[in-house]
C-alpha cells in the first residue's frame, strides 16, 4: 500500500500510558503497573470515593505530584511534529496526566482543540454537588485531607472518569464529529493495552474504510490483529524515527 502524503491526510492519534512511561509515569497493567499493586475497586469507583475518599485522595495527589516532575518525552514531542505536519489530526488520550499538552516542537504545542482526554484531566478537581471545577496545575490548592467546595461546601473530587461512570459528554461529542467528518487515513495507536470497546472501535474505524493502522507497543494488544504496521518497542524511541521516516517520504 502507498502511503497517502501527510500533508492530505486524516490523522487520529490513540494513546495510553505507555507513551509517558518512558517519562516516569507508571503504567496501569504493566511490570509495576498501578493495577499490578492496587485494586481499581479500592481506588478509581464512585464507591471507593464514598467509602474513603481521604485514601482516593491521597493516591490521587501523589499521582499528580508525580507528573509534575514529570517531562514530555520525545514520542510526546514527534505527535506534535506529526500534528503539524499532517491535513487534519486529532489525538485521543485516554491519559489524565498532562504531558502531551506540555509537548513542544519547534515552538509549537499540540493546540486544546486537537486534543481529547477522553478519561479526564488529573488536575481538575470538581465538586460532587455542584458545577464548581478548578485546575491545580502547579500545586493544589487545598491541602486538607479532603479539600471542600468553595461555594457549597460538598466534596471536591478528581475531574477523572472512574470505573462505572461514563465518558465525558463533550469528548464523546468531539469523537463523533472528528470521525463523523471522514474516515481517517492514519491511525496510530501507541502505548495502550486497548482492553475497552470503545477504543478498540474508534481505532479500526479508519482500517474498515481502506486507511493505515500503526500499532506502537512492546506488546501485542486487541488492536494488533487489525494493525496494518506493527512496531514493537518503546514509544519514545521508534515513534519519532516513524515521523521522520514518514515526514520525509
Ligand atoms: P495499560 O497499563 O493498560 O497499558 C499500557 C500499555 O502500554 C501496554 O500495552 C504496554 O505494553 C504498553 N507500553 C508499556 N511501555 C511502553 C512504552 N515504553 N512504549 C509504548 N508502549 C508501552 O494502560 P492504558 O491502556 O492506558 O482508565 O489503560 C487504559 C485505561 O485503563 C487507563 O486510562 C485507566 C486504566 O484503568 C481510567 O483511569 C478510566
Amino acid at each position: 500500500m502507498t502511503a497517502k502524503p501527510l500533508s492530505s491526510s486524516r490523522v487520529l492519534a490513540i494513546t495510553g500510558a505507555g507513551i509517558s512511561a518512558e517519562s516516569g509515569i507508571p503504567t496501569f497493567r504493566g511490570p509495576g503497573g498501578y493495577w499490578r499493586n492496587f485494586d481499581p475497586a479500592k481506588l478509581a469507583t464512585e464507591s471507593a470515593f464514598r467509602a474513603n475518599p481521604a485514601l482516593v485522595w491521597e493516591w490521587y495527589r501523589e499521582r499528580r505530584a508525580g507528573i509534575r516532575r514529570a517531562t514530555p518525552n520525545p514520542a510526546h514531542v514527534a505527535l506534535v511534529e506529526l500534528a503539524s505536519h499532517a491535513g487534519e489530526f486529532l489525538l485521543l488520550t485516554q491519559n489524565v496526566d498532562d504531558l502531551h499538552a506540555r509537548a513542544e516542537w519547534n515552538g509549537q504545542h499540540l493546540p486544546d482543540a486537537q486534543r481529547v482526554q477522553i478519561h479526564g484531566d488529573i488536575f481538575v478537581s470538581r465538586c460532587t454537588r455542584c458545577d464548581y471545577q478548578r485546575r491545580e496545575v502547579t500545586a493544589d490548592a487545598d491541602s486538607a485531607p479532603i479539600p471542600c467546595c468553595p461555594e457549597c461546601s460538598s466534596a471536591l473530587r478528581p475531574g477523572v472518569v472512574w470505573f462505572g461512570e461514563s465518558l465525558p459528554c463533550a469528548a464523546l461529542g468531539r469523537m463523533d464529529e472528528f470521525l463523523g467528518r471522514g474516515p481517517c487515513d492514519l491511525t496510530l495507536v501507541i502505548g495502550t493495552s486497548a482492553l475497552f470497546g470503545y477504543i478498540v472501535d474508534w481505532a479500526t474505524r479508519g482500517v474498515d474504510a481502506g486507511g493505515e493502522l500503526i500499532e506502537i507497543n512492546p506488546e501485542p494488544s486487541p488492536v494488533s490483529a487489525f494493525a496494518t504496521t506493527r512496531l514493537r518497542g518503546a514509544a519514545a524511541s521508534l515513534f519519532p524515527r516513524w515521523v521522520a521516516e514518514r515526514r520525509d517520504s
